[in-house]
């Protein structure tokens, strides 16, 4: 039997203005952002709500502590709605601090204590790539364990989603680059997931189409030559994306990914993008016949003639040229802590090593580590 959830509702307008009507903040609200978006959409139009920001408990990704200091600020004053701008970490720290606040922000994701929605909440994302607005998953560094953790319980999903592509202009082009290859890995993870079919497949491979041709066009003509329909177009194949694999998982490239963010504080996005080929390659390798074909194929029609007839080899140059190639020594990762982070992987990441196209063994993933080292 196969499940298929769209939630929540998305609102998708071009300009901010009209969100603000739609939205109609009340001093019982709180707006929870990142300094340069208060800066620039929020300060000058005086809006009533308490307005809090992330950058005042932490920097970076999440962590289990940040998200604790930020959900006592939040939950100190009138709250009677969240409103959530911002990119991954914003939405991802959102979706806890409007649960009840049974536990610790740590045992919440190790499901220690009982999870429930408390807070309405709308979710806005600002980067072209995490889907968070529409899944029910929340993620967290969690430095106690050397990792990263997911949690996916239907307590998290958004009550509201709101596309707004104009909050996404001033996006730096390293977080544009790296947030949109963090889409593509949702988008071909979900499509290989053994739990697909047909209806998240609509999704993941229009936002693959998408994904990979605007990416091929930004290499080409440079940023300033597409931003306004980049962004606009980014921004929807990335929830397109979250919906796919808010229904079917990711597997082992964010699993694999979770042990070098959690430990040397790599970008989500970046890291996955050091793993991808990697991955695939190996899925490749142990069953060429199977649905990756149509990944590939995929890939042979937008290259068009530019096809070199090599698939993977052609996404890799492209990944390349987007994000130029950084060898996991490089973020400060010894050889010896291969096999570390290979057990690391299957102690705690079995939730999405379950959405492997094909099973990795604990020697395959080392093999994958030691390929990128
Ligand atoms: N819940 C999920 O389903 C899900 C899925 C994938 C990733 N994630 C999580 O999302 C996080 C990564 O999110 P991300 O890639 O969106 O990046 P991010 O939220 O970490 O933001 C990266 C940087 O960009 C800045 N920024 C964001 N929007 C901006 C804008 N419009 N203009 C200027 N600056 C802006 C932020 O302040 C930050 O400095 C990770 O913690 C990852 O684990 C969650
Ligand atoms: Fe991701």
């Amino acid at each position: 039997m196969a499940h298929f959830a769209l939630v929540p509702r998305v609102v998708i307008t071009d300009t901010w203005a009209p969100c603000l009507a739609e939205l109609k903040f009340t001093p019982e609200d709180v707006v929870f952002t990142v300094q340069p978006l208060r800066k620039r959409w929020i300060e000058a139009l005086e809006i009533p709500s308490r307005v809090i920001c992330y950058e005042d408990f932490g920097h970076g990704e999440p962590t289990d502590e940040v998200i604790d200091r930020i959900w006592a600020a939040i939950r100190a004053g009138p709250c009677r709605r969240i409103i959530a701008i911002g990119g991954g970490s914003v939405l991802d720290v959102a979706k806890i601090v409007a649960l009840r606040r049974t536990g610790s922000a740590l045992q919440v994701f190790r499901k220690e204590v009982e999870i429930a929605k408390e807070i309405p909440l709308t979710l806005i994302p600002t980067t072209c790539g995490t889907g968070s607005e529409v899944t029910n998953i929340a993620i967290a560094a969690i430095p106690s364990l050397g990792t990263k953790l997911g949690l996916a319980v239907d307590a998290l999903y958004a009550d509201q989603a709101v596309l707004c592509p104009e909050l996404a202009l001033g996006l730096p082009e390293q977080v544009l680059v790296t947030s949109a290859i963090d889409a593509l890995v949702h988008a071909m993870e979900s499509y290989l997931s053994p739990r697909s079919h047909a209806y998240p497949e609509l999704f993941s491979l229009r936002a693959m189409e998408i994904l990979l041709t605007r990416f091929r066009e930004f290499v080409a003509q440079g940023r300033m030559a597409t931003v306004p329909h980049l962004i606009r177009d980014l921004m929807i194949a990335s929830n397109y994306a979250g919906i796919a694999f808010g229904n079917t998982g990711v597997g082992a490239v964010h699993a694999l990914s979770y042990p070098l963010s959690g430990t040397y504080h790599v970008p989500h996005g970046e890291a996955n993008a050091r793993f991808l080929l990697a991955v695939f390659r190996t899925y490749q390798g142990l069953d060429p016949q199977g649905k990756i074909r149509d990944i590939e194929a995929l890939i042979t029609r937008i290259w068009g003639t530019d096809s070199s007839g090599q698939p993977w080899n052609d996404l890799e140059v492209l990944i390349d040229r987007l994000l130029p190639r950084k060898p996991l020594r490089d973020y400060g990762m010894p050889t010896s802590q291969i096999s570390e982070f290979a057990a690391t992987v299957q102690a705690t990441q079995q939730r999405l090593l379950a959405n492997n196209y094909r099973p990795l063994t604990t020697q395959h993933i080392a093999a994958i580590y030691t390929s990128i080292h």
